[in-house]
């Protein structure tokens, strides 16, 4: 299809991950999948990526990455993704093994075989980190690495921080520091993007394979969320990076300077948005603040029922 976005997705499926492969697939050139450890251990998140590229029929490699943050010990959230990561859907085993074992080094041949690819971490930040230590050249041959992660109110691990950047602040703080063309979704972003029981039900109208696993997932993010304190919707997190590179005009965002936060004994893993430019730094990061949320919400729902393979 004319001019879609190439993108490498760096994931940890993960309920809302799967939901953006679906994403992505419709609406970019999903030229790899490289998986890290983030909510499930490795082997999990990376047969997870392959179940959906089973379900949805993709031809994308698959490269397994890093199974550790660079400090400390791997942190998961079972307790919002289920021990297998995609809550109890019921999907086989992966039909096949990764294409590889070395994401980091996939990342840094594909993006200097083709300059222009978007980076779309949607996990932890471990391998996009690795990658710049490798060839910190990445920085300048990208056109994004456009991450969800951290945000510009407050976390859901800590009062101060977000998952993918709890999990390994080292790595983000790396990657914040990169000086890449760098936009945050975070969760001041993708909270404003819910799923709930109707959009369940309209992928099971759609009929196919497809259309059930999603609203499984769907339904799975509305129970978590529900036990969470958070009745009736699921924010829909992964997806919401994924539209910020397919469709751009879907969200609004500012030039800021953000810092990660790697020592605060109540603020490790903060992405903190110099709002009012007092660290007299330049901006290094676009943060997300405003979504369409109808326009997001429809664009996923049309990557679902228009799935192949469905
Ligand atoms: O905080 C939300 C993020 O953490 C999402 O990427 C979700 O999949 C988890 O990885
Ligand atoms: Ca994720």
């Amino acid at each position: 299809m004319a001019d879609r976005p190439r993108i490498i997705l760096d994931c940890d499926p993960g309920v809302d991950d799967a939901i953006a492969i679906i994403t992505a697939a419709r609406w970019t050139d999903l030229v790899a999948m490289t998986t890290v450890s983030g909510n499930v251990d490795l082997d999990k998140t990376t047969a997870n990526a392959l179940r959906i590229r089973d379900l949805m029929g993709l031809d994308v490699p698959v490269h397994r990455g890093a199974a550790r943050p660079f400090a400390g010990e791997p942190f998961h959230a079972r307790y919002v993704h289920g021990m297998s990561g995609l809550g109890d859907i019921d999907l086989p085993p992966p039909s096949v093994s990764p294409d590889s074992d070395d994401a980091v080094e996939v990342i840094v041949e594909t993006t200097r075989k083709e300059e222009g690819l978007h980076l779309v971490p949607i996990g932890p930040l471990t391998n996009i980190a690795l990658a710049l230590r490798a060839d910190p050249g990445i920085a300048q041959r990208v056109a994004s690495i456009t991450i969800m992660g951290g945000g510009a109110s407050g976390g859901n691990v800590t009062a101060a921080a977000e998952f993918n950047i709890y999990v390994d602040p080292e790595a983000a703080d790396e990657v914040f520091r990169a000086g890449a063309p760098l936009t945050m979704v975070g969760l001041n972003l993708t909270h404003q993007v819910r799923m709930d029981a109707g959009h369940a039900d309209a992928c099971r109208g759609f009929g196919h394979r497809v259309g059930d696993i999603a609203a499984q997932l769907i339904d799975h993010n509305v129970d978590v969320h529900a036990l969470g304190g958070l009745p009736g919707s699921g924010a829909m997190h992964d997806p919401c990076a994924v539209l910020a590179v397919s469709h751009p005009e879907v969200i609004r965002s500012e030039h800021r300077h953000v810092v990660v936060e790697v020592e605060g004994r109540y603020t490790r893993g903060q992405t903190l948005v110099d709002e009012r430019g007092r660290m007299s730094r330049d901006p290094n990061c676009r943060v997300a603040y405003e979504a369409d949320a109808d326009r997001a919400l429809e664009l996923i729902l049309q990557a679902v029922r228009e799935a192949p393979n469905a």
